[in-house]
């Protein structure tokens, strides 16, 4: 058994997958693909042309070349929102062009975050293989690749909501503190429904319910909705989100029906693989992947695991509670004791020495983040490359960024990264128009990315 086929049964056994019955319904909706929809090879043929003839990195717009409207609602992109998401338009890009795979060929994404690649991956009737060190990130892209056909979501949101019972209350973790974000009807409300979704659910429509759970937390928090990390409002602006604030099983429901809509967009009976660390080690056995998309972390500039605390917090996500433990999985991440930064180091990459220097004058802290970044990327480019079959392709998606009013050129140093592992630069690409949601204007540490890099390697 290769390893895909090993991974999806241990899956099913840990009970993170469907019953037979859960998707095998008879009466089902017609599967809406759209495999064979979209073929960019002139597109692409064209850009390859430009790189070859230039030398450099041809500017191109991903929202001109696959031109699907802003905000576009399709499949289950929009079931959940999470931080620096992908545009949708650059897997559908690459995926859908045949020089860099086929139908039921294996796309992996090693940072697949809330699963926009595996999504697209599915659409196009590849298969999707992920990883992401956020257990949020991990349920979110596990019930947007996962199908469930809608009557069996119906039947089990009749069950959950009849037999919410605010007596039947789940034990609250200690991660956050509730009563700083939640009012007492929403913690009582939130407690029966998680205890009603848990009591009443398994499989696929338990990770269904508790990403669309999820997905409710936020909104029904006193946290201020225009940024990804949970900032308590304050006066005027906290009194009128208190007024305007939907009743919560009102909103689970509503959640639910919209999902299950979008899920019925995904192909019948689709379902991924998503491991923990991009660093894990291909076991033995294990198949060799056809194509790589993904958008790496960056150091320090998104905090992922914060992010997600609401959501950690009541569905019991970090093991003891610890968010702290999440965090150190997570490559990118800012929190260190003095004393792992105090040490002289050598930089991984003779080029990032200055900047690090330069850094480090300013705030050793931040230094320190980014040199692990860099040294951390390294050890995950052997393993995500030691997966990539012969002559596939790998196509990473990646920014600059500001630590200490420093321009910290991540492309450039990921690039050389994954440049070492074997792989030849095929195709580079610059999108100027920012696509994703990877603002992160905090002071004097951090800045905004302004334009993406988007590079194609094959493997030798
Ligand atoms: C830029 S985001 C990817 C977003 C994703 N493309 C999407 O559209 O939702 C980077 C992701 O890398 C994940 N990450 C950080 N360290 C990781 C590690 N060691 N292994 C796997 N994923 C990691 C973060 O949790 C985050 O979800």
């Amino acid at each position: 058994m290769n390893e895909f086929v090993r991974s999806l049964d241990a899956s099913s056994s840990a009970g993170s997958r469907p019953a037979a019955s859960d998707i095998a319904r008879p009466n089902a909706p017609i599967r809406v693909r759209d495999s064979n929809e979209w073929n960019f090879d002139a597109d692409l043929q064209a850009l390859q042309e430009a790189y070859e003839e230039s030398g450099s990195p041809v500017a191109v717009n991903f929202r001109s070349l696959v031109p699907l409207g802003s905000g576009v609602d399709r499949a289950t992109h929009l079931f959940h929102s999470y931080p620096a998401k992908l545009l949708l338009n650059i897997p559908l890009f690459f995926i859908n062009c045949t020089k860099y795979s086929s139908p039921n060929d294996v796309v992996y994404d090693p940072f697949s975050g809330s699963g926009t690649v595996l999504v697209e991956a599915l659409l196009a009737g590849r298969r999707a293989l992920g990883a992401d060190a956020n257990p949020l990130a991990r349920l979110i892209a596990t019930a947007k690749t996962t199908h469930v056909y809608p009557d069996v979501i119906s039947t089990a949101l009749d069950t959950i909501v009849s037999n919410i019972d605010l007596r039947n209350q789940l034990p609250f973790t200690t991660t956050i503190k509730r009563d700083m974000w939640f009012s007492e009807d929403v913690v009582l409300s939130l407690g029966a429904l998680l205890y009603s979704i848990r009591n009443n659910t398994t499989g696929n429509i338990l990770a269904f319910m508790e990403a669309c759970f999820s997905a409710c937390v936020k909104r029904l928090s006193v946290s201020d909705p225009r940024l990804s990390v949970p900032v308590r409002l304050k006066g005027e602006a906290l009194s009128e989100h208190v007024l305007n604030s939907p009743v919560a099983i009102d909103l689970f429901i509503k959640v639910v029906e919209a999902n299950s809509a979008r899920l019925a967009k995904m192909p019948a009976g689709c379902t991924s693989v998503i491991h923990t660390d991009a660093r894990q080690a291909q076991p033995d056995g294990a198949i060799q992947v056809d194509l790589i998309i993904t958008s790496p972390p960056y150091a320090g500039a998104q905090k992922y695991i914060r992010a997600s605390s609401l959501s950690i917090g009541w569905l019991g996500l970090a093991p003891s509670d610890r968010l702290r433990e999440l965090e150190k999985l997570n490559i990118g991440r800012e929190h260190f004791c003095k004393s792992d930064y105090n040490a002289d180091i050598t930089p991984l990459l003779p080029g990032a020495r200055e900047v690090l220097a330069k850094i480090k004058s300013v705030n050793p802290l931040r230094s320190h983040i980014a040199d692990t970044y860099l040294r951390e990327m390294d050890d995950a480019a052997n393993a995500i490359v030691s997966r990539l079959r012969q002559h596939g392709h790998l196509v990473l998606v990646v920014g600059d960024n500001m630590i200490c009013g420093h321009t910290f050129p991540t492309s450039q140093f990921v690039k050389e990264i994954f440049a070492s592992k074997g792989l030849s630069t095929a195709l580079e690409l610059v999108d100027d128009i920012r696509s994703r949601g990877l603002m992160t204007k905090r002071n004097k540490t951090a800045g905004t990315i302004e334009r993406e890099h988007v590079i194609v390697f094959q493997k030798r």
